[in-house]
Formats: C-alpha cells, structure tokens, sequence
C-alpha cells in the first residue's frame, strides 16, 4: 500500500538489542552455575567452528556493567537478553541459587538505573544437562513442569521490575536443529516423531507459564520469539501456490497458531496423522493452549530472511545437514520436504556471505502477515545481519553494509506500521559482539566490536564502537524520523 504520509515511529517506541545468555556471559562455571546442554555440546569434536565454546564468551558476566553504559550512551530503550536456567537452578528442578539470582538483579537493575526497559527471555536454548541425563530433557512431559517452576520463579522474582516476557526463542529453530538436521542439542537427525513431540512440550511448558505469569502479574506483557521466514510462491503454477500453503502450515503458522490461537493448523495434523505422526497430548491440553493464547500480548519475530517456495516432487530433496561455518556464499545446499515443498535460491535478492537471504520487505510482510492472521501487536525481537568485520588500525570498524541492512529494513517497518501493523518494538540482533552458536566470532552481528577470536586464549576483550553504533544511536535520538 501507499501512503502520501508517514505517521513514523509511536512516540513510546521500544528500540532496542537483544543476546542471549550462552551467547555473552562466559563465566561458565562461577558462582554455582550448572552445566547446560550447550556446555555438553560444544565439546564434542567437529560441532563447532575451530571448536569454540561458549565458556568465556565476551564476558558480559563481569563486563555487563560496561556494556550496559553502552547501550545507555546508543540510547537504548529496551534491552532484550535471555536468562541462563542453569545459574537460576543448577540442576534444573533442584535448589534455587541466590547467586544467579543476584546476577541477573544486578543486570535489571542497571538497565533500570539508565531507563531502559528490560525484556527477558525465559528460555533461549541453554538447557541444564541434568535435564537432559535424568529423562531426556525435551524429549520427556516431565520438563513441562520443570520449565514452569523454573519461569515461576523468574516472575515472582523479578516480576516487580520486568515488564515484558519471552517465553521461548525461536522454538521452531531450536526443535529442528536439535531433532532434524542434528546441528544443536541433543544432535538428532530426522527423529520427526520426536520432533513434533518435543514441540508439543515446549507449548504446553509456554502455556503453563504465561498462565503462571498472568497469574502474579496480569499486566505484564508476554510472548513467544519465533523465527518467521515469509515465503513466496516460486511463480504462479498453481501448485506453487499449494506448496506455499504447506510449507506456511508446516513451518510457520504450526507454531504461531498456537502461540495466537492455542491450536495446530488442520491440513499440518491431518499431514502429521496420515503418516503416522500422532502427537501425545493430556485431557486439558488443548484447553490450556487455548486460554494461554487467549492471554498472551504480543508475537515476538525474529526477522532474518525470506524464502522462495516450490513444488517438490515424492522423490525431491531432503532436509539438509550441512552447516555453513566457512562464510562461503553460494554452498548452502536447497532442503525441502519430498512431497510437499522445496526452497530453491531466489534470484532477486542477494545474500549475506552465510547465505542469508537479504529482503528488507520481508519484515513489512511478517507484520502484514501477524495482523491480519491474529490481530496482535509485534515486538520484533531479532533482526540483523552477520558479516565479517575488521578492527583497524586506530580501532575503528567501519560497517556500512550493515547500516544498509538495518536501514532497509527499518524503512520497511515504518511502512509496516503505516500499514497499521501495531508494532512496539525492534531489537537489533546484537549490541555487541557475541559467540555464534556454530560460527565462534568470525560472524558479527554488534554495534559495538569485541576484541577476541576463536582461539584467542589471550583475548582482551575490548569493546570498541563501530560506525553502526553512531547510526543507530541517531536514529534512536530522533525516533526513526529520517527513515
Ligand atoms: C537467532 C537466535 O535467536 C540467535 O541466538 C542467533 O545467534 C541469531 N538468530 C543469529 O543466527
């Protein structure tokens, strides 16, 4: 659509960044923090890129404080990062460590202190390996009840200073990494029975929460983070079109519809049930889905990439393995479900050196998408771009492709909201630099540079500002108007 005139950004606005807190913290073992599946993971050879780890990471955990006053001086509105289940409860369903607690009171406080909003993320990916060892972690109903006293505790704890909630980050990244392609834990390959029992899990263990949430503080705001890729018909064959419904049903509304509607969409359970998929649910299942959706406030999207979608024929491609850890473009391998669809490369747009496609509208048709679907406001929890950077000489990092990426994208939610799209917030993914789950520190995603690379035992950590630190601090300061 068009419009003679913008209306820009709300006034009240939430810009901002998000991390995670594998991706940042370090400090691996301090103060009584438990060993996360991640912590497992990464030790096992070949997972990750020059097998890095997340054990010291950028150390946020004795930095945060420095990091903070960063993003005070950008001019941050919100700062979105991820609590680590692991400092919180060492076990999993064991004893509560104080210790963590205050870390994280600390990290709310000091966001506080410079009047930026903090946005927690309850789980994002780090599970405790003790989980994992006693019943299987995700795999098993039990974590439902775990996962809920685990977020229960973070509500009454910090609920008088936090007034947004992510339940889960990208549950549709974490389950298909974690039980398709075999690249995060527990490493399965194509267990797709599990797969879709293991979300089922995650669903009830958000709902219980949000339920939990309201409960204590019915004015707090809570969602879900999911990974939203628009997809695009290939062209007009009509059964194009009908692998784009597919792949929407199969691979993004199965999870907003629950997190929108508290249900799986039809076509994706009848898909499921007639090849002998039956996904195991309790008597109240569906009720409670139903009345968590009924309360939650906001679709949280990380917004990275579209994809093209095509016709795939019985005996097409599968879901592929490969990871691309070598910043390489052009050897992603095309992945799709015999049968249903394929996502070939689209030819109109570029890519980022890990073959990311690059589609600033994508984000305008997430918006348009969630409105017209589920009539819920939008908190964009993630959107950036990765790319090598380079420190130079007199410390400075110049990274104009990343100015272009966020500023196209930035346009195109402006329009989004002129579209009518109620959009609260946007976080850039990262403020700093941080650890890449496979990539180690070859890919960047922050305003602001962290000196350190993979094996770099010696690492200094310095943090320096790059020229997208002073972009983006302008367009906080003058609310997005010259977008
Ligand atoms: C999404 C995930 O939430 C985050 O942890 C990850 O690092 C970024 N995407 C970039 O891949």
């Amino acid at each position: 659509m068009y419009f003679k005139e913008s209306n820009g950004f709300p006034e009240t606005f939430l810009w901002g960044s998000a991390s995670a807190a594998y991706q940042i913290e370090g400090a691996a073992s301090e103060d009584g923090k438990g060993v996360s599946n991640w912590d497992q993971f990464v030790r096992i050879p070949g997972k990750t890129f020059k097998a890095t780890t997340g054990d010291l990471a950028v150390d946020h955990y004795h930095r945060f404080k420095e990091d903070i006053a960063l993003m005070a001086e950008a001019g941050l509105k919100t700062y979105r990062f991820s609590i680590a289940w692991t400092r919180i409860i060492p076990d999993g369903n064991g004893e509560v460590n104080e210790k963590g607690l205050a870390f994280y009171d600390a990290i709310i406080d000091e966001c506080i202190k410079y009047g930026i909003e903090p946005m927690v993320t309850v789980y994002h990916w780090d599970m405790p390996q003790a989980l994992q060892d006693q019943y299987g972690g995700w795999e098993n109903r039990q974590i439902v009840k775990d996962y809920v006293r685990y977020a229960t505790t973070l509500f009454e704890h910090f609920g008088d200073r936090v007034h947004y909630w992510i339940t889960m980050n990208e549950q549709n990244v974490f389950t298909s990494l974690g039980w398709l392609t075999g690249m995060h834990p527990p490493g399965k390959v194509m267990d797709q029975k599990m797969f879709y029992q293991v979300n089922h899990h995650a669903n009830m263990a958000h709902a219980y929460s949000v339920l939990e949430l309201k409960k204590r503080y019915p004015d707090a705001h809570v969602g879900a983070s999911f990974a939203y890729t628009p997809g695009y018909a290939w062209d007009c064959k009509p059964i194009n079109a009908m692998a784009k419904a597919d792949y929407d049903d199969l691979q993004n509304y199965f999870w907003m519809d629950v997190y929108a509607y508290g249900r799986y969409p039809k076509a994706a359970i009848r898909y499921l049930e007639s090849n002998g998929i039956h996904i195991q649910m309790e008597a109240e299942d569906q009720k409670i889905m139903k009345q968590a959706a009924a309360l939650i406030d906001f679709m949280g999207v990380n917004y990275y990439q579209t994809a093209a979608i095509e016709y795939n024929p019985i005996d097409g491609v599968g879901m592929s393995t490969e990871v691309n850890t070598t910043g390489k473009k052009g050897t992603a391998k095309e992945e799709g479900i015999p049968g249903l669809y394929k996502k070939p490369s689209n030819p109109y747009l570029e890519k980022t050196d890990w073959d990311w496609t690059i589609d600033p509208m994508g984000i305008r048709m997430c918006c348009r998408d969630i409105t017209s679907r589920y009539d819920l406001p939008i908190v964009i929890s993630e959107n950036g771009l990765g790319a090598f950077d380079k420190l130079e000489e007199d410390n400075v990092i110049h990274d104009p492709y990343r100015i272009a990426f966020l500023e196209a994208h930035l346009k195109e939610l402006k329009k989004a909201i002129d579209d009518g799209c109620d959009v609260w917030a946007y976080c850039t993914w990262s403020f700093t630099d941080l650890l890449s789950w496979l990539n180690g520190y070859q890919k960047r995603y922050g305003f602001v540079y962290v000196d350190r690379e993979e094996d770099d035992t010696t690492a200094k950590l310095n943090r320096y500002k790059k020229d997208s630190f002073y972009w983006y601090q302008n367009v906080i300061k003058t609310n997005g108007k010259d977008l």
